[in-house]
This record gives C-alpha cells, structure tokens and sequence, in this order.
C-alpha cells in the first residue's frame, strides 16, 4: 500500500496495536542494501513500513539533491515483492509544512552533539547530520515503530541515531545490519548509479584498502598510522581520498593502537562521486 500523507499513515498504524512494527527508513532507488534491510524487518517484526524520501535537508548547497536517483514505482515493485505492508512516500511539504524556508531559522532541528558530527562526514557535509536526525525523528514520531533498520554502510549515521535515540528516550529498537556488495566488493550506493563502468573498477579501491588494513591488523599491526599508511599503494590519480580513519565503532572516538572494536572508514572521490565505506577490524 502506497501513501503520500501522516494521517492515513497513522490511521493504519493505530489498526496495528498489538503489533510489531518495523520501520526502513530509505531515500528510494532502492537496491539490495535496502532489500536486505527489509528482508531483516520483515524476519523480526509484524508489519513492515518502507519510507521514500529523499529528504531536502541532509543535503548541502552543492550536493545532488536535484540529481539524487527518484525511482518510486520501481520501489513500489520492489517493496510489494518483499511483502512491505506500507510505502510511505510523503512530499518536502508534508514532512516540513508548506512555505517553510527548510532551516533551522524556521523549523526546530534535532543537532547531535558535536564530538559526533565533527568528524569523518560531518566534518565537510555541515549540517548533514541535522537533517538526518530530523527527518528520522519525524518518522519515529509518525510510524512509531517498535523496530528501525539501518545499513553498517553509514556507520557514522548508525553511531549518530543510536546516541539521538539513547539520549532523546526514544521508544525504538535501533538495528544494524551487514553492508551489501557487489561480488567485486563494492558496497552498495545508490550513488553507486553516477559512475562509469571504469569508474566503478576505480572504486574496488576503497574496499581493497579496507580489506588491507583489516588483514594487517590480523597479522598483528596496531599502529593506527601504520595501518592508514598502508593505504597509499592503492591510491592513484583516479582517487580523491577525503578520509581514513581507525575509530573506536561503537562510539567514534580516536585510538592510540587499534583494537576488536576497531572500525575502519573510508570516503573518497571516483569521477567526482563520493563513495563512502567501512569495515570492522575483527568479525
Ligand atoms: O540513509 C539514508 O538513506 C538516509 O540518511 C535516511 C536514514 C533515510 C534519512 O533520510
């Protein structure tokens, strides 16, 4: 079942009282990352509610709100195959009220502290992590799910909601689940869309560097600049590297030595694309 609006959304909801209720929230395009997270909900809860949109206000000046892949009734197909029981595809203006100017001047926004959001994508993405927290906030408090599934693709999102959720008392289930990628090893993005065939070959550079840094731990290297240093035989001029980090995973802090909790993550450029990927030093 499609639906555009709060209210048939919520008188849905309210038919689902003794119910488990799974949310995916998603920005559409959907591919197997997303599959694989509503294949989860659907294994964990009653009813499982799919959200479509591509959310203005986590997207920068420059990025490619405009451009950003809109694919609802491929989605739809998708969703109906796996048994979603509701698509919640609302407008800008259903989830911001119409005529708002979509910022903090006018619309209260949840901001997630700033140890967490200065770091990694935060740190060149300003504001992104505002306007994440919000929209999610927002479909917390619309679908009042039981359960909320989100993708280890975005670690740090991960790291961020759960702190929102942990700090805010928010009554949800925060689950985590695997990245999904290609048999080349490229995580799946629906960004992944941009690139050229080239410029996705490129791109196994960002899964080689992780899977190197996770094989040196293994054989025992600690260091943590070692272990980013290992990275710069992968790098070429195809490559823009914005970042690598060894971070703690479950709360984004610095290491001195990586440890079993160690997470490595990575963000850089192909064809001008930003790829973004991470892997846990020890599974
Ligand atoms: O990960 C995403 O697709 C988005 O950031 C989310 C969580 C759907 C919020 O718009």
């Amino acid at each position: 079942m499609l639906l555009h609006n709060i209210e048939e959304l919520r008188d849905q909801r309210s038919e689902w009282k003794n119910l488990t209720v799974g949310l995916v929230p998603t920005m559409g395009a959907l591919h197997e990352g997303h599959l694989s997270l509503i294949k989860k909900a659907k294994e964990t809860c009653d009813k499982v509610v799919v959200s479509v949109f591509v959310n203005p206000i986590q997207f920068g000046p420059s990025e490619d709100f405009d451009k950003y892949p809109r694919t609802l009734d491929k989605d739809m197909e998708l969703c109906e195959k796996e048994g979603v029981d509701i698509v919640f595809a609302p407008t800008p203006e259903t989830m911001y009220g119409k005529g708002n100017r979509l910022s903090n001047d006018t619309l209260t926004y949840v901001c997630p502290p700033f140890f967490y959001v200065n770091k990694l994508c935060g740190k060149t993405r300003i504001g992104h992590f505002d306007g994440v927290c919000t929209v999610v906030l927002k479909l917390f408090n619309i679908v009042q799910p039981d359960y909320a599934f989100f993708g280890q693709k975005d670690a740090q999102q991960v790291v961020i909601i759960k702190k929102m959720v942990n700090d805010l008392n928010v009554p949800v289930e925060i689950v985590q689940c695997p990245i999904v990628r290609e048999e080349s090893g490229l995580a799946l993005s629906s960004r992944n869309k941009y690139l050229s065939e080239e410029g996705k070959k490129d791109a196994l550079v960002l899964s080689k560097i992780l899977n190197n840094i996770k094989s040196c731990y293994k054989h025992g290297i600690t260091d943590i600049k070692a272990l980013k240093e290992t990275a710069y035989s992968f790098l070429g001029d195809k490559h823009e590297l914005e970042y690598l980090e060894v971070l703690n995973k479950n709360t984004l802090e610095e290491q001195v030595k990586a440890d079993d909790d160690s997470i490595a993550l990575i963000a850089c450029r192909v064809e001008g694309v930003r790829l973004i990927d991470n892997i846990y030093l020890c599974e």
